[in-house]
């Protein structure tokens, strides 16, 4: 009989769905990894009229339309002044598809790929499903990864580390001085780097960093997407960008995978990132006034929580029982032993929810604490 794959059999769903459902119908959900804000007008309009004129019935190229494209390269020099040729981006069915890209067209079986622990549960899931080795680092008091923790991990064996900044779950931000390090040590070791930034606009205090900026060879493999900086989580467009070689070889997998990105979401993304950017501003503000919130409202509870400084998360840690009182009380947080082992003793607040719903979930939450002391 047809056994299914090893690489399937070692991934499981995440956990994150398993205390959704064991949350009640009316409970606050604070456990989202989406902004609850709407899809800009503008990028819904630039759909629809591509819809409607006919535009979006076909394929489009392998790696999306060159107008997306040029208006990827824009915005990277727009933002960190990179110069990126238009041929070396490829659309994506969001980051996710792109991280999936960058793992299965360079990590061999049996090789490792270093990643944050805690961390977003998409690298462990994929790097098994590459054949590759997990390896997990732990993170720093302050919930950033240490340069010299990857550095220390790294082997013969290493394929890949993976920085996510902002991250996720921690809502932490690496500093310059990190990502010049990142870039260091994926130059000096020949090890390539994926820097997960799929969360680059969501930043409270200075502004988010690439390490291929830094790089001074092509080690680096940038992943992002509409998804949080737009609030179009189920538009499903991200993307990669890479040296010319690279993306040849992710293109193998995506022309055969993917064939392209949904050609609505092109068109739609073409016009988030080259159209009116004060959305986006406006919602970072609202995050930062309802971080400001949580952290205040956690402390006051008797947590410890490093200060998120962009992303929509807080990781306090937490007590024994703590998330599943919370959880019975009604409000949905995820443990943090679904990001990695080094997440036990950790839970995940989403502030990706109205003002009003985050008091009454901190009130919840103080007592739920006050219980399980
Ligand atoms: C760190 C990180 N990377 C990538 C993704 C994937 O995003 P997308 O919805 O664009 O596939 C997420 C989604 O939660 C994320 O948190």
């Amino acid at each position: 009989m047809t056994e299914f794959a090893r690489r399937v059999e070692a991934v499981s769903i995440s956990g994150i769905r398993e205390v959704f459902e064991a949350a009640g119908a009316d409970a606050i959900n604070l456990g989202l990894g989406q902004p609850d804000f709407p899809t800009p007008d503008h990028v819904r309009e630039a759909a629809a009229d591509a819809i409607a004129s006919g535009a979006v019935d076909g394929y489009t190229s392998n790696k999306g339309t060159r107008e997306l494209r040029e208006a990827i390269a824009a915005k990277y020099d727009r933002d960190y002044s990179l110069s990126v040729d238009p041929g070396d981006a490829i659309a994506t069915s969001g980051g996710s598809e792109a991280l999936h890209l960058a793992l299965q067209a360079h990590v061999d079986p049996g090789q490792d790929v270093i990643f944050p622990d805690p961390g977003f549960v998409s690298y462990d899931a994929l790097t098994e499903i590459a054949g590759g080795k997990p390896v997990p680092v732990e993170l720093r008091e302050d919930l950033t990864m240490d340069p010299a923790a990857v550095e220390a991990a790294i082997t013969d064996d290493t394929a890949v580390f993976v920085v996510n900044s902002p991250a996720n779950p921690t809502g932490a931000v690496q500093s310059e001085a990190d990502m010049r390090e990142f870039a260091r040590i994926a130059d000096e070791h020949d090890v390539l780097c994926i820097s997960d930034e799929v969360y680059e606009h969501i930043v409270y205090e200075g502004a988010h960093r690439s390490p291929m900026e830094f790089a001074e060879t092509d080690n680096v493999v940038v992943v992002s997407a509409c998804s949080k900086t737009y609030s179009m989580t189920g538009w499903r467009l991200g993307w990669v960008i890479a040296s010319t070689r690279r993306i040849e070889r992710m293109l193998r997998v995506h022309q055969y995978a993917q064939a392209c990105a949904s050609a609505p979401a092109q068109y739609a993304a073409e016009a988030a990132l080259s159209g009116p950017q004060k959305r986006v501003g406006e919602m970072v503000d609202a995050f930062e006034n309802r971080r400001d919130l949580v952290v205040d409202g956690l402390t006051d509870a008797g947590l410890e929580v490093p200060t998120p400084q962009g992303a929509f998360y807080a990781m306090p840690r937490v007590p024994e029982g703590w998330c599943s009182e919370v959880v019975d009380r009604g409000v949905v947080v995820v443990p943090g032993e679904a990001f990695g082992a080094a997440g036990e003793g950790y839970a995940r607040l989403s502030y990706a929810a109205g003002t009003e719903e985050l008091k009454e979930a901190l009130e919840i939450i103080d007592g739920a604490t006050r219980a399980v002391r």
